[in-house]
């Protein structure tokens, strides 16, 4: 993957107003076990408001496990997921997800796809044929604002389109932009490009940059930012790409023997658009997400690389002297 010039910039990770990270989600000491397999190990963990945070670990590792504790849909065994300092144990609509296979529906166009989710949320079936006047107006803002996500992601073309007369890659801009319109406060995505080809995979990733810019831009007039996503995937190179954090989870540590938990939390490598990317740092943290994350055999304290908040504190208190 090349440096591309119209990427938008990474820049570092945001704090809300008083200087203080805006913590939107975290795991607190989250176990999982399915009988005697013990998956996840005291997985600690807190997200702030506008990161976009890359998982990756070895197969198996609890990925998964950890998204769906995440949504709310399998909570954990033991341990706690808090939003917005709330303990939750079922989904809601602040949380998305976009799997690695998009599940659309075939008889609705790519508009009508996305603008289903608020077309459920919004209204009932006696509010849609007993308030028709209403339910026409409040129907067409739906699809208004469907229609401009679909332009978001790149799909401004395609938006009369059927499933069945778009592309994989298509699909899953769908699949996000159907995401996205429930304004979720955290967006997970599975894997979600596994299943595309190589070039689809890294229009979709300059996608998520795109979005990391709203972020940015929102952050310069003082406005919460739009976008705080957590995506699992696989490819380092993607997962260095696309986020400003990235953490590994792995079964790969002392007392490993106990189920996986985060031995790998850094920043990404920070890029301006038109600059070349700095390929040293790039691969370096690549080399040593290969080393700590997926090796069987170097196995340190769990905690020996995970340093993300500690580097942001000192990134502060440098920017304050
Ligand atoms: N419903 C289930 N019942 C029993 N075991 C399960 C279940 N779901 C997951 N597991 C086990 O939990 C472990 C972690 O699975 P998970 O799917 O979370 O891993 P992952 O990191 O997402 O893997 P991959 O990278 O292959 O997607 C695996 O050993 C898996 O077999
Ligand atoms: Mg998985």
């Amino acid at each position: 993957m090349n440096a591309d010039s119209s990427s938008p910039a990474k820049q570092p990770s945001p704090t809300a107003e008083n200087g203080q990270p805006d913590i939107v989600l975290e795991c607190q000491q989250v176990s999982h076990w399915f009988g005697d397999n013990k998956v996840l190990n005291n997985v600690n963990l807190r997200i702030a408001r506008g990161q976009i945070v890359a998982l990756v670990g070895p197969s198996g590792s609890g990925k998964s496990t950890l998204l769906r504790a995440i949504l709310g849909t399998h909570p954990p065994k033991s341990g706690q997921v808090v939003m917005d300092g709330a303990p939750y144990r079922k989904p809601h609509r602040d949380r998305g997800i976009v799997y690695q296979r998009y599940s659309l529906f075939p008889f609705l166009t790519a508009e009508e796809n996305v603008a289903f989710g608020p077309m459920l949320d919004q209204t009932s079936i006696p509010f849609r044929v007993f308030q028709f006047p209403k339910w026409r107006a409040q129907r067409a803002d739906q699809l208004r604002q469907a229609g401009e996500l679909l332009d978001q992601v790149g799909l401004g073309h395609a938006k009369r389109k059927y499933p069945s007369e778009l592309s994989g890659g298509m699909c899953q801009r769908v699949a996000i932009a159907q995401a996205l319109i429930m304004r979720p406060k955290l967006l997970l995505l599975d894997e979600p490009f596994g299943a595309l080809d190589e070039s689809t995979r890294e229009s979709l990733q300059l996608m998520l940059l795109h979005l990391y810019q709203e972020n940015i831009d929102a952050r310069a007039k003082h406005q919460p930012e739009p976008h705080t996503i957590l995506i699992v995937t696989h490819e380092l190179n993607e997962a260095l790409y696309v986020s400003d954090r990235i953490l590994g989870l792995s079964q790969y540590h002392q007392g490993g023997s106990e189920g996986a938990t985060i031995v790998y939390d850094k920043p990404a490598p920070i890029f301006q658009p038109h600059e070349e990317r700095d390929h040293v740092r790039f691969n370096q943290q690549k080399e040593m997400l290969l080393k700590s994350v997926f090796s069987d055999e170097f196995i340190q304290h769990h905690s020996e690389f995970v340093s993300f908040w500690s580097e942001v504190a000192s990134e502060r208190q440098q920017l304050s002297h």
